[in-house]
């Protein structure tokens, strides 16, 4: 914990907003938190946003989530992850004492689902804090402040998460045992179209997370050499993506899924709707994220989008997001 004093250095004038987008993992996952490399996706029309308004002295730091239904107070609540998260970023930025400001988060991301949710939130929030007090920080600050915050959620992340959120742009992440990790931009030759499909059953990731770390302690050479195989899918799908070939992703991204449900991650819901985008002319389809929840990904030619779309509904998709990479 850092310690909190109250300053009156701070003008009360302070106003900042900032916004970040959600992400999904193309292919890779788990694999990613073992060494391997995964492919992450940023989903710009999506976002989570915060806005930083100076309010009475001597009010500190109030916090206004209206989609999480929370109010807190930092003075009361300072173990909250996003209490730490902006006293590490006002310690970051050289802010010695306590602004008087209140923090308000929204967001479009659908919590707990593999769309990046959490990490967006605390990307919003230190871009914010940055802006607010006139500061710069760069993409890789911004993600390593993120990524301790998101120690807390996860605990054991690999760090793709608020690499793409960060750098906003399609990465081939590989995480080493010591920063830095591998960081690649992705440059997209040619365009394809993704729905999301969300089974609406919510999944902390760092669930699946813990479970895949037991069942590797238990038996590590299977696990790693499930890990292989999913790293060798990876390399491939960055060939596609090379040569300007999305649509050899396909069999790619079906080979991940089952590979995931090796892994132990999937479930009856993801299968579902797997099954049914499969059946109605996806060419590939496979969970994104942490799984046994949360979202699925599906591979559509343009002219297919729609009945890929009115499958996952029918099949019990809460709902279905579009996008398009590469344009
Ligand atoms: O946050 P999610 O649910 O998108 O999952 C992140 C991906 C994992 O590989 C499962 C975990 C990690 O930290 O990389």
């Amino acid at each position: 914990m850092l310690n909190v004093e109250r300053a009156n250095a701070v003008p009360g004038s302070l106003q900042g907003h900032a916004s970040a987008p959600g992400k999904i993992i193309l292919c890779g996952e788990h694999a990613v938190v073992y060494g391997r490399p995964a492919i992450a996706l940023p989903l710009t029309g999506i976002r989570a946003h915060a806005r930083i308004t100076g309010s009475a002295p001597g009010s500190g730091i109030r916090f206004n989530a209206p989609d999480m239904g929370r109010r807190w107070l930092l003075s009361t609540t300072p173990g909250d992850p996003l209490s730490e998260l902006t006293l590490t970023t006002l310690q970051r930025l050289g802010i010695t004492g306590m602004p008087d400001v209140e923090i308000t988060i929204t967001s479009d991301i659908p919590i707990a689902s593999g769309m990046g949710s959490g990490a967006a939130i605390a990307t919003a929030i230190v871009r914010a804090l940055a802006g607010a007090f006139g500061r710069d920080l760069s993409a890789e600050e911004v993600s390593s402040l993120v990524y301790e915050s998101e120690r807390q959620y996860h605990g054991t992340p690999s760090g793709i998460d608020n690499t793409v959120i960060a750098y906003e742009r399609a990465i081939w992440f590989q995480r080493r045992s010591e920063p830095p990790h591998l960081i690649e931009p992705l440059p997209m030759t040619a365009s394809f179209t993704l729905l999301i499909g969300d089974t609406g059953v919510r999944s902390a990731t760092r669930l699946p997370v813990g479970e895949v770390r037991r069942r590797w302690q238990e038996d590590p050479a299977r696990y790693e050499t499930l890990f292989d195989m999913v790293a060798d899918v990876v390399h491939q799908v960055r060939r596609a993506l090379a040569e300007g070939n999305p649509m050899a992703l396909g069999p790619l991204l079906n080979r991940n899924q089952d590979l995931l449900e090796q892994i132990g991650v999937s479930s009856p819901h993801l299968e579902r709707l797997i099954a049914a985008a499969r059946a109605a002319g996806a060419s590939g389809a496979k969970l994104s994220g942490g799984g046994w929840g949360g979202v699925m990904i599906a591979l559509v030619e343009p002219d297919a989008a729609m009945q890929v779309r009115t499958a996952l509904l029918e099949a019990g998709a809460t709902r279905v997001l579009e996008t398009t990479i590469g344009e």
